[in-house]
């Protein structure tokens, strides 16, 4: 179960959580009309930091300007107003959940002048998305028969709330088989990513992980993977991969601001190299949450401090 907070960001105010609710005729409840964004906040010895805030947020304005919606909102003010809502809300760690749909009013397909744009943004205490076990010891994973979503279909470089149908469709049907998640192979066969994540591979000491043109979510997490492993001296290379890699590679591993870095231990109950996390996704895991944990210097300016309240006397 979700657990309420005491504000929810709607337009520029906060107001109640239990008063972020909307008309059950709203656009986006028929069609499926919302971009999205989850961000998470990590404790950090000096208070809550947000990770990469900014490229989320770039994302949120790119996915609603894929579909013609014009969010009234620049990156910078809707930074600020994730700061404010995670100091309102006086939580040390936290996902942040940004959502923009086209709301009540007119209701055809088509959206007029009468189907207004909302943007509300939320937040609330997160634990870990596969569990906690699953960060040492791996996930066992299927390839999901269904196909991720096809070019000139729905773009994948939108977090479209629609999208998700599919990544339901891939998590259900594993879950259903007794794994913990899916992976979908693109529409000309290729690996592409998780219901929620993207993949990487290890062989060989080098890292392969799918491009953008397979239909991927171009997750923030993605990038930050690339770049650790380039600041560590590791080549990963964005390349077309086979679904049989999956089974011959050394290590895979799932990457993502829920899953964060997962390592996976089996595919289709092939163990994956010697079946258990492998050097590379370890070391990769050991980086990434002394950085966002705020233990390790932070180079790129990845994370952010949450500004503490200026106290008035
Ligand atoms: C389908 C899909 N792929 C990949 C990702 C990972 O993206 P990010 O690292 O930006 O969270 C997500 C998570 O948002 C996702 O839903």
């Amino acid at each position: 179960m979700i657990k309420a907070t005491e504000k929810i960001w709607h337009n520029g105010k906060f107001i109640a959580w239990n008063d972020a609710k909307i008309h059950v005729l709203a656009h986006v409840t028929s069609y499926g009309s919302s971009v999205f964004e989850g961000i998470r906040c990590y404790a950090t010895a000096s208070g809550p930091a947000i990770f990469r805030g900014t490229e989320h947020m770039r994302r949120l304005l790119d996915s609603g300007r894929i579909y013609r919606m014009t969010i009234p909102y620049s990156v910078n003010e809707l930074v600020a107003a994730m700061h404010e809502l995670v100091r309102v809300n006086k939580l040390e760690s936290c996902y942040v959940r940004p959502l923009v749909f086209r709301g009540y009013g007119d209701l055809g397909v088509l959206p007029t002048k009468d189907t207004p744009l909302e943007t509300y943004m939320a937040c609330w205490e997160w634990g870990k998305y596969l569990g906690a076990e699953a960060m040492e010891e791996g996930v066992d994973v299927c390839v999901s028969s269904w196909t991720r979503l096809a070019p000139n279909t729905l773009p994948t470089l939108s977090k479209a709330g629609a999208n998700y149908m599919n990544s339901q469709l891939i998590r259900m049907e594993a879950a259903a088989n007794g794994y913990s998640e899916g992976i979908a192979l693109d529409a000309s066969g290729y690996v592409c990513e998780g219901s929620g994540e993207n993949v990487f591979v290890v062989r060989d000491g080098k890292i392969l992980t799918p491009p953008i043109g397979s239909s991927v979510l171009p997750g923030i997490t993605r990038d930050t993977v690339i770049q650790l492993a380039k600041d560590m001296g590791i080549t990963v290379t964005e390349t077309l991969i086979p679904r049989e890699m999956l089974y011959i590679a050394d290590e895979v591993f799932f990457s993502g601001t829920a899953a964060e870095i997962s390592p996976i231990r089996s595919v289709d109950r092939i163990p994956v190299g010697a079946g258990k996390r492998g050097p590379i996704t370890e070391k990769l895991q050991r980086e990434f949450f002394a950085l966002v944990e705020g233990k390790s210097p932070d180079p790129h300016g990845w994370l952010a401090p949450v500004a503490q309240p200026v106290t008035t006397r």
